[in-house]
């Protein structure tokens, strides 16, 4: 049995003095941060399919890694962090081998990709045990759209404290996105964004995983304010990937717009020009970024953002409008929201950055002539009427001898338990509906959704996208067909703590 817990007693729960301790150690180490900049972003290791194969193995393991003000030790693929980039192209055959070298049980999701629920794809209720290994393979669709994905663990119990811990690389399917000629002038650089613990460990449990556990020390592609380049007159084309626990990575590069290209699931009709970009975890997006300035040296920032808890000891109304940057399709001011969240002594605020923090930083050298932005990237396909509709509420609740859960409409995970069911080549239509009281980015696997509405209004421009925010006191609609793969599989908070903590359901599609 689940009781229902209020805003006060939730806050009265999490407002202790160790979330507060974790604020003040929080910002001591984004001040020491600032100043540090290394050069250049590494070649990561990339691994590329060819003839029409994509063929490697993983070995999960704890390893060193040499982060500045970051934990000497940390979970990675192969060594390394962010693990391989890989990149396949549709039609591909994949295959994976993983090596499960952690002291606890591990297996392998493809965020975002389109490919089967089943057998050895994108199985998520796998579990392969310390020592043992599990041989993925799969065989992406020939019309897969071309995007930027995630591979991440996924395995139930486990996959808040391995993420958190260092696991996570990008898949990049190449397709139509990349033959488009101004795209494809543009030079590319992956952002995989992790947030990792200082030095002298982990957060604390307990209170950090209900509110969904930060590091103090940002990393960009596993550095510590890595340096980017752009010619004056040239187009970056940075794909962006949210590879955090439950950080909320909220972009802006001082003097230059981005130019969305893609969200989750692939490109979007035309560019979108943003004066912010907010991505939740697992969320991805693509944008160009023009050359347009002369010379100079311009700091890509993390704007502080307040994800609900704290925020919401100010009232509802005092949060409104923060972070519209992506969701509504238009940036804000860099000023706003700054001091909107609470003083330390309030919340506790063991989830809030309080100042924004250089994250990279790009230098111009040298000029080209200059590049133009593409007027249209690619159709979004509208979805047809849908056959039905459902309601997922988000909210939180105590289980006695288990403390804190997070629900989906009353009740907490169940691998067992198959709380939908729909049916292959069906459109639907599902109602997010927050009743708590901190952010959920509400995520689905296997088939991508484009949002509808937020809170009645309608969303101004259609992409696909895997992961939407929900705020508090917020009803998303979403619309999503479930297309060519029937299977067993799930949707979940991807604040993976609050996965952990039972915010996830099961979702079988019958053929
Ligand atoms: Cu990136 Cu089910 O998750
Ligand atoms: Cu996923
Ligand atoms: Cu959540």
């Amino acid at each position: 049995m689940v009781l229902h817990l209020g805003r006060r007693s939730f806050l009265a729960m999490v407002g202790g003095a160790s979330a507060i301790a974790t604020g003040s150690a929080l910002l001591g180490r984004t001040a020491q941060l600032r100043s540090q900049a290394s050069t250049g972003v590494p070649a990561q290791a990339r691994l590329r399919s060819s003839g029409g194969r994509l063929d490697l193995e993983l070995v999960a393991q704890e390893t060193n890694v040499a982060i500045p003000g970051g934990p000497s030790r940390a979970l990675t693929y192969n060594g390394l962090l962010p693990g391989p980039l890989l990149e396949a192209e549709p039609g591909d055959a994949v295959r994976i081998e993983l090596v499960n070298r952690l002291s606890r049980p591990t297996n392998l999701h493809y965020h975002g990709l389109h490919i089967s629920p089943g057998g050895s794809a994108d199985n998520v209720f796998v579990s392969v045990a310390p020592g043992a290994s599990h041989s993925y393979a799969f065989t992406l669709p020939a019309d897969h759209p071309a995007g930027t994905f995630y591979y991440h663990p996924h395995r139930h119990g486990t996959v808040a404290d391995q993420v958190f811990g260092g696991l996570g690389g990008v898949f990049i399917v190449r397709g139509a996105l990349d033959q488009i000629p101004e795209v494809r002038a543009a030079e590319e650089q992956v952002l995989f964004l992790k947030d990792l613990p200082g030095e002298a460990g982990s957060s604390p449990m307990g209170m950090g995983m209900m509110l969904g556990r930060e590091g103090a020390v940002l990393t960009v592609n596993g550095q510590v304010n890595p340096a980017l380049t752009i010619p004056s007159g040239g187009l970056l084309r940075l794909r962006i990937v949210n590879a955090s626990n439950a950080r909320f990575w909220r972009l802006a590069l001082e003097d230059h717009p981005f130019h969305l290209i893609a969200t989750d699931g692939g490109a979007i009709e035309a560019p979108v020009e943003l004066s912010e970009l907010l991505l939740a975890p697992g969320e991805r997006a693509e944008v160009l970024v023009r050359g347009e300035r002369q010379g100079g040296r311009y700091r890509l920032l993390n704007l502080p953002y307040a994800r609900g808890a704290g925020g919401m000891m100010g009232g509802r109304g005092s949060r409104m409008g923060m972070g519209m940057g992506m969701g509504m399709g238009r940036g804000m001011g860099m000023g706003m929201g700054m001091g909107m969240g609470m003083g330390r002594g309030r919340m506790g605020s063991g989830f809030e950055q309080q100042a924004p923090v250089p994250i990279a930083t790009l230098n111009y050298a040298g000029s080209v002539t200059p590049l133009p932005l593409p007027e249209r990237l690619l159709p979004v396909e509208p979805l047809p009427a849908p056959v039905r509709r459902r309601r997922f509420v988000l909210n939180h609740g105590m289980a006695p001898g288990l403390g804190m859960v997070f629900l989906i409409n009353g009740r907490a995970f169940d691998h067992g338990r198959t709380d939908t069911s729909v049916s292959l080549g069906d459109t639907e239509e599902w109602e997010l509906v927050n009743d708590g009281v901190m952010d959920h980015p509400f995520h689905v696997h296997i088939n991508p959704f484009q949002v509808i509405s937020r809170n009645g209004t309608p969303e101004p421009w259609r992409a696909w996208r895997d992961v939407v925010l929900v705020r508090p006191g917020e009803t998303v609609r979403v619309r999503t067909r479930f297309d060519d793969f029937a299977g067993r599989t799930v949707y979940h908070c991807h604040i993976l703590d609050h996965e952990e903590l039972g915010m996830m359901g099961t979702l079988e599609i019958s053929a």
